[in-house]
């Protein structure tokens, strides 16, 4: 098995189940940006109920409770295939939005190397990579996630992903993600998502995401 990066190994070794993982600022930390109620919404029944999912789907298969669930949506297609769209769904979710937690912060945050350099070579300009994330986000039909990766050959490439299909699948790395699920937004924006979107743009810490594409170079 391909072992991935098991940044989010969320489950513990007692009883082998995934579990929500505690965010590193209150409900209440965006302000105007998300409030305090749609961050709790999303946080503990959204993102919850796809773990409680895809518990459900590996209690029936016990003996891959012991791989994260990066390591599961790497190895999709070795997965029982009883419980692969299910692992596909609830595990991906349950990994999207861990990577979506732990990029976002109240204020913007460059990169300061590494990252920054790689963004210039690929998009020429962080207002460009911006410009491009936002129009992908914009663009996506339905309900989905916009990626930025880092490909098999180490260069950058923003992607968008339909449901909660993970870039892991794929054999991409990400290191940023939005959520363009009308969940993500609906609360604060209603049917305005290039609004949050933008706003967005503001409350991204690159330095967060520098450390993601530095550990993505090593794998
Ligand atoms: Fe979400």
């Amino acid at each position: 098995m391909n072992i991935q990066n098991s940044r989010f190994l969320n489950k513990t070794n007692e009883i082998n189940e995934y579990f929500l993982p505690k965010l590193e600022f209150n409900y209440d930390y965006f302000g105007d940006f998300l409030s305090n109620q749609a961050m709790e919404i999303h946080h503990t029944k959204h993102h919850q109920t796809y773990i409680n999912n895809l518990n459900n789907a590996i209690a029936k298969h016990k003996e891959w409770s012991k791989y994260s669930v990066e390591e599961l949506l790497a190895n999709l297609n070795n997965i029982p295939e009883d419980i692969r769209t299910a692992v596909k769904n609830h595990g991906g979710g349950h990994a999207n939005h861990c990577l979506y937690w732990t990029i976002l912060d109240k204020n913007k945050t460059l990169a300061k190397s590494q990252l920054k350099h790689a963004i210039e070579k690929d998009f020429g300009s962080l207002e460009n990579c911006e410009e491009k994330l936002i129009n992908s986000a914009i663009s996506l039909f339905g309900s989905g996630w916009t990626w930025l990766c880092v490909d098999k050959n180490k260069n950058l490439l923003i992607e968008n992903t339909q449901n909660q299909d993970s870039p892991l699948s794929k054999g991409f790395v990400p290191i940023l993600t939005i959520d363009v699920w009308e969940h993500a937004y609906y609360l604060n924006y209603q049917n305005k998502r290039a609004d949050f979107v933008k706003l967005l743009m503001s409350h991204l810490n690159w330095q967060k995401i520098e450390s993601r594409y530095i550990d993505a170079l090593s794998l």
